[in-house]
């Protein structure tokens, strides 16, 4: 969820579209009158107790330059874009917010706005960034944003959408951000999202709860940065496809109901910095290719099958928090872990390692928290390592 500077770059675009393009617009003028009482008649529909004194008709003529968080063209004549974010405000969000056919920027994320989105989205031509995260929208998924010509950034995470992720939504091929997470969401993930191949972020997991497995498609994403598919049901193994994503920063798959080994072809992502594939089933080794892995922070596998890892590990150089916790690992604690001199957090308990800790620990003086209990860890802690829990 968490993509600052994303959104950043999305929206410093955003205003310098609003400054160039705008008279080829297609639709005839609208009087500020007109547009101001557009909104005031939104404004209706929900009860706003104190942020949107400022959209009163009789002030029509300052819309673009006094009222609560309006943008306009530089002619001051033309409204394209409206941020209600983070008012807490309840009630109904009208579709005549789409007679606004200018719009480019819509944001009322963090309100309570309910309701069943049922809008002529196909008026919004213009229309490039819809947030409506966390919300209580409580609907099927709406097929009109599928209309939506111009759109690349979609977030209907954080509410109530219940059903099946239309296949149509495959369809938005301009898109580079798509979050359905943290919703109702039932049925296969359709694999047409695989043809979504400009998206940089797809986030579909949390609270939903889908059938089957990952879409093998999804190697076919090869913009993306950041796959979040946790904690939404998946079943079946991890599709070796994944590997092709060679741009990935984030992969998030863990509390699922995934089998079989770990493709040791992910050992090629090379950009990868967060890797958490945890409480799943996931059996057989930790491949030794994710030694290669040299952007590496995060590698969280704790809660598997797993029994065994390279003795290379943390060679990689960036590694700062570990977690192979309750797994079937077995063999000696590896030297390199702490090779980067960067490691935080090493959590292996609960496996069966034996031996004793290698003396490089002894240098670790990065670590922070270790835990290491419930394992046949032998032998004396080594000198100069002074952090020690179980
Ligand atoms: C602003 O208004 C002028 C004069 O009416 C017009 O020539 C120009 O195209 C307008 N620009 C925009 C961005 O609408
Ligand atoms: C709108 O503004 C007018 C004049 O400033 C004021 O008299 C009126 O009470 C305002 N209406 C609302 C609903 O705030
Ligand atoms: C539009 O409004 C802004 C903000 O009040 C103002 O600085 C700018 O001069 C106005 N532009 C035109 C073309 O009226
Ligand atoms: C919408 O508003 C929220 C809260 O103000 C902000 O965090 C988010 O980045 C905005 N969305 C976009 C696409 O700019
Ligand atoms: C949001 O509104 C609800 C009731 O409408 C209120 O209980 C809650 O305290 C408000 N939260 C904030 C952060 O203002
Ligand atoms: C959506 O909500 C509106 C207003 O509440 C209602 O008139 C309409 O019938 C609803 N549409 C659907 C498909 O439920
Ligand atoms: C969603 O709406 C249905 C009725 O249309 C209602 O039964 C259900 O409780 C609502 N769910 C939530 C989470 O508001
Ligand atoms: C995908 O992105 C590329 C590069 O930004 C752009 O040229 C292309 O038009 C985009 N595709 C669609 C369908 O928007
Ligand atoms: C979407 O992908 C499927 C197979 O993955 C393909 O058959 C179909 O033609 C694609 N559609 C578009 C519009 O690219
Ligand atoms: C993974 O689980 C599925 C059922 O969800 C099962 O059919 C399949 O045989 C399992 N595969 C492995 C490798 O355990
Ligand atoms: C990894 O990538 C290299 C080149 O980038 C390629 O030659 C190799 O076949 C890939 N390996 C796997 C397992 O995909």
């Amino acid at each position: 969820m968490n993509t600052p500077s994303f959104t950043f770059v999305l929206y410093t675009l955003f205003l310098t579209l609003s400054v160039f393009v705008s008279s080829s617009s297609s639709s005839l003028p609208m009087s500020l009158k007109t547009q101001a009482s557009i909104l005031v008649s939104l404004k209706q529909d929900f009860e706003s107790k104190t942020s949107l004194k400022s959209w009163n008709i009789s002030n029509y003529m300052s819309l673009c330059t006094t009222w609560y968080d309006i943008q306009c063209d530089t002619n001051n004549s033309s409204v394209l874009s409206l941020d209600i974010s983070n008012l807490n405000v309840s009630g109904t969000f009208s579709s005549s917010i789409t007679k606004l056919s200018n719009l480019r920027f819509l944001n009322i994320s963090n309100n309570m706005f309910n309701g069943n989105l049922s809008w002529k989205f196909s008026h919004l031509k213009e229309l490039e960034v819809l947030d409506a995260y966390n919300n209580e929208f409580n609907c099927s998924l709406p097929l009109g944003v599928t209309e939506l010509p111009k759109l690349k950034y979609l977030n209907f995470g954080g509410n109530f959408f219940y059903g099946e992720i239309p296949s149509k939504y495959g369809n938005m091929l301009q898109l580079n951000y798509l979050s359905l997470a943290g919703n109702d969401l039932r049925g296969f993930i359709p694999f047409e999202l695989g043809n979504l191949t400009n998206l940089t972020h797809l986030l579909l997991g949390y609270y939903n709860e889908f059938d089957g497995e990952i879409p093998p498609h999804f190697g076919n994403l090869v913009n993306l940065l950041h796959l979040d598919l946790a904690n939404c049901g998946l079943k079946g193994s991890i599709p070796h496809e994944l590997r092709k994503l060679y741009k990935l920063d984030t992969l998030f798959l863990q509390t699922n109901q995934l089998n079989g080994s770990i493709p040791p072809q992910l050992g090629n992502l090379s950009s990868l910095k967060s890797l958490d594939m945890s409480n799943n089933e996931l059996n057989g080794n930790i491949p030794n290719e994710f030694s290669n892995l040299r952007e590496l922070t995060l590698l969280n596998l704790f809660i598997n099958k797993l029994w065994f890892y390279s003795s290379k590990l943390g060679q990689n150089g960036k590694l700062s928090e570990l977690d192979l916790s309750t797994n079937k690992l077995t063999g000696l604690v590896p030297k390199s872990l702490c090779l980067g001199k960067r490691l935080k957090i090493l959590i292996l308990l609960n496996n069966f390692l034996f031996g004793s800790l290698p003396n490089e620990f002894g240098q670790c003086y990065t670590l922070q928290r270790v835990r290491l209990g419930q394992n046949y860890l032998t032998g004396s802690i080594p000198k100069g390592y002074v952090i020690m829990s179980c």
